[in-house]
């Protein structure tokens, strides 16, 4: 999908919700309408896709729900139904968040209606030009086997491949430069990836969100239904994606930290530099995301253009200053609403955070210990 594609369909959508307020017709069926959903769901109706609509929710969660519409909805057109269910999901949305999260919207189709994409391809995926063919067998095969066959883990949980075609990590770091020329030349403040990078730009706000949201849900989701299931790995649905600029004139390195991801896919796109390794020290959950290192939690990596790491956004990391030249890396984090959701109602995270097992293996000692004792305590009670 190009750029101008994208941007055609969200200022379609929002006409026709804007059409639907605004000239009463919709209006006046909100108001005898009650935006109720039907208790079963109709198994027979086949659900329209909401993929190409720029909506204030998740398109999957519009195709989940239509088999709960009304019939007489049901049976309407696809805006019709659009605007029944957001006024449905409207309900479980805060007015900061909906506030916000149009704020964002106005932002995003304000920059894709006045950047000039260099190279369109890049803007919809085309797996054979972007990957490696044994990437994508890999992937094509989708098991275990086959996703280690062309993977190292270099550490528990951290695993590093070759991924990216030569010519698309060129003309990826082209449209970098081209997205970051735009910015000093119409002085437009972009939003940077994320607190801690000060240089490089969020792709998704450049009209690439279709395109990497393809590249979680198609190649990252698959990897980490198989690596990662204990955080989310198999229902990620969301994601953000960036490029970061590391240099003597850029950022150089990068502090100790988690990302806001279940998932992080982070690819060296180029080009000629020295340093920049990343440092893993082991992964841990909220409460003990200060605790302290151990010794097998440490694993230092260079990057590799064309080479990518897998690894949960809750392995702290962090990057060491890029001595020289001139280092963009593509990052896609990847999170999971589900995990989130049943993340605020437990406690031991000890599958995958480092500090939560070793409390629970030490309280397992403990307990083997005490069994013992009272065991040899006993047999000396009957012995004497
Ligand atoms: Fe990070
Ligand atoms: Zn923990």
């Amino acid at each position: 999908m190009s750029v101008d594609g994208a941007f055609d369909r969200r200022r379609d959508q929002s006409q026709a919700i804007n059409a639907g307020n605004g000239n009463g017709v919709l209006v006046s069926t909100a108001m005898a309408t009650t935006y109720c959903l039907t208790l079963s769901p109709n198994t027979e109706h086949k659900p329209d896709s909401y993929e190409d609509l720029a909506l204030e929710f998740n398109p999957l969660l519009f195709s989940c729900l239509e088999r709960y519409l009304p019939p007489s909805i049901l049976s309407s057109s696809r805006d019709s139904k659009v605007h029944f269910m957001q006024e449905i999901l409207h309900k479980y949305s805060p007015e900061g968040e909906r506030i916000r999260a149009q704020k964002h919207r106005d932002y995003r189709q304000k920059i894709i209606s006045h950047y000039q994409p260099l190279n369109k391809e890049l803007y919809s995926m085309h797996a054979t030009a972007f990957f490696l063919p044994g990437f994508i067998k890999a992937i094509h095969e989708n098991t275990e086997e086959s996703f280690r066959s062309i993977m190292s883990e270099p550490a528990p949980g951290i695993f590093t491949f070759e991924i990216l075609q030569p010519d698309f990590c060129e003309a990826l770091v082209k449209e970098v430069e081209n997205i970051e020329k735009w910015v000093c030349d119409t002085k437009c403040k972009i939003m940077r990836p994320n607190t801690m990078n000060r240089y490089g730009a969020v792709l998704d706000d450049f009209g690439m969100e279709a395109m990497l949201e393809k590249l979680m849900e198609d190649f990252v989701r698959p990897m980490s239904k198989v690596f990662y299931p204990e955080v989310g790995g198999s229902t990620l649905d969301s994601h953000h994606g960036f490029v970061v600029l590391y240099g003597i004139d850029k950022d150089v390195d990068l502090g100790f930290h988690v990302d806001d991801a279940e998932v992080t896919l982070n690819i060296c796109l180029g080009q000629k530099f020295s340093g920049g390794e990343l440092f893993f020290r082991g992964v841990r959950c909220e409460k003990h995301v200060n605790t302290e290192t151990q010794a097998e939690e440490i694993l230092d990596y260079s990057h590799v253009p064309g080479r990518a790491v897998l690894h949960r956004g809750r392995h702290r990391h962090g990057a060491r200053a890029t001595t020289d030249g001139k280092r963009i890396n593509l990052i896609l984090w990847c999170r999971s609403s589900v995990f989130r959701e049943l993340r605020k109602y437990q406690k031991d995270f000890s599958s995958w955070c480092g500090e939560c097992q070793r409390e629970k293996k030490e309280r397992q000692q403990a307990s083997i210990s005490a069994t013992k004792e009272e065991l040899l305590k006993k047999e000396g009670e009957l012995t004497s």
